[in-house]
């Protein structure tokens, strides 16, 4: 959107009512004609308008994207959301941020979507993406750690993944190692973080996260390995998508000042309350080797799940699916 139809939206924001013609032409200095065009601009992108020769101009209803302009004015001013890249379509956000930020995009910056063509999920598989109905983010980061400490943030990403989930519908969201969010045993979330680093030191990290917010039972893929769900399948509600984000955004960065203060020990121990498998006895298979069997103790400092065993041994897992018994 154009920098001077943002700036008039963000005027109808603070005013809350009418706002003359002649008064927003005096902020923005052009002209009259330059206003009307701008409005109309702002009405083509999905914004409803009134207008009335005596008052001027007026915002109605704002259209549910996740553009710039909807999440800018509900972010904390963290670190997160530093800077906020909208596409309507794209191929993948995670692919455009790990773009942006081999470019030297800052840290904070955040890549949104209302649709993505080739929406990636772990293990190459596809993460289905229809348009205008989910959360696509991908979100930038440089923190000081060692490469292997990484997957430390998806757990802190999954955390707030969880939060934002629990604040906008009440619901109580479990996490599913390695990073799985689900409500009542379906997925409604999913996290793909990428890194690039030299052996000692992290370029970037890529906290790609995908919530399933409004969409229907109709618009999940037909060859899902696992049940999956939705906030809207679960509750009968819409959530307003822009209104999510932003609440996704500021738990993440709460819990990222956090980490950068005091480490991972706060992320783990809530992680850990939300673990579907915590003090659980679990089944752990992995791809044709033989299944494990012990009791869910935690996850390690690299991500790893610590699974204690019948005769007490830790053994660390570090792939796989995890089955409650
Ligand atoms: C999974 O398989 O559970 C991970 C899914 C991750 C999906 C999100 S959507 C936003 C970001 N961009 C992608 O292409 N993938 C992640």
């Amino acid at each position: 959107m154009h920098r001077k139809a943002a700036a008039i939206l963000q005027i109808f924001r603070e005013q809350d009512g009418f706002v003359s013609g002649e008064h927003l032409s005096r902020e923005l200095g052009v002209s009259r004609t330059a206003i009307w065009k701008h409005i109309s601009a702002i009405r083509g992108a999905g914004y409803h308008i009134e207008a009335l020769p005596s008052k001027g101009y007026r915002l109605l209803s704002s259209p549910d994207t996740l553009s710039a302009e909807e999440i800018k004015g509900k972010l904390n001013n963290g670190i997160i959301g530093t800077d906020l890249v909208h596409f309507t379509v794209t191929a993948s956000t995670n692919v455009e941020a790990s773009r942006l930020a081999a470019n030297g995009a800052v840290e904070g910056t955040v890549i949104t979507a209302e649709e993505q063509s080739r929406g990636k999920g772990r293990l190459g598989r596809t993460w289905s993406s229809p348009p205008g109905a989910n959360l696509y983010c991908s979100i930038i980061l440089r923190p000081r750690i060692k490469p292997f400490e990484a997957p430390q943030l998806t757990f802190l990403s999954a955390v707030a993944t969880a939060r934002a989930i629990a604040l906008s519908s009440g619901l109580k969201p479990e996490i599913k190692w390695p990073n799985d969010v689900l409500i009542t045993g379906k997925k409604v979330a999913g996290l793909l973080n990428e890194m690039s680093a030299e052996t000692d030191r992290i370029n970037f990290v890529i906290l790609g996260i995908g919530v399933n917010l409004n969409m229907t039972a109709e618009q999940f893929p037909d060859d899902l390995r696992h049940p999956a769900t939705s906030l809207f399948i679960e509750t009968g509600v819409k959530v307003s998508r822009a209104y999510f984000t932003a609440l996704l955004l500021n738990e993440l960065d709460r819990l990222y000042s956090g980490f950068l203060d005091s480490g991972f020990t706060g992320v783990r121990q809530e992680w850990m309350e939300h673990c579907n498998a915590r003090g659980r006895e679990v089944v752990v298979s992995n791809n044709g080797t033989a299944d494990i069997r012990g009791l869910f103790a935690g996850i390690d400092n690299d991500g790893a799940l610590l699974l204690q065993q019948h005769n007490g041994v830790i053994e660390r897992i570090l792939s796989g699916d995890v089955r409650v018994l």
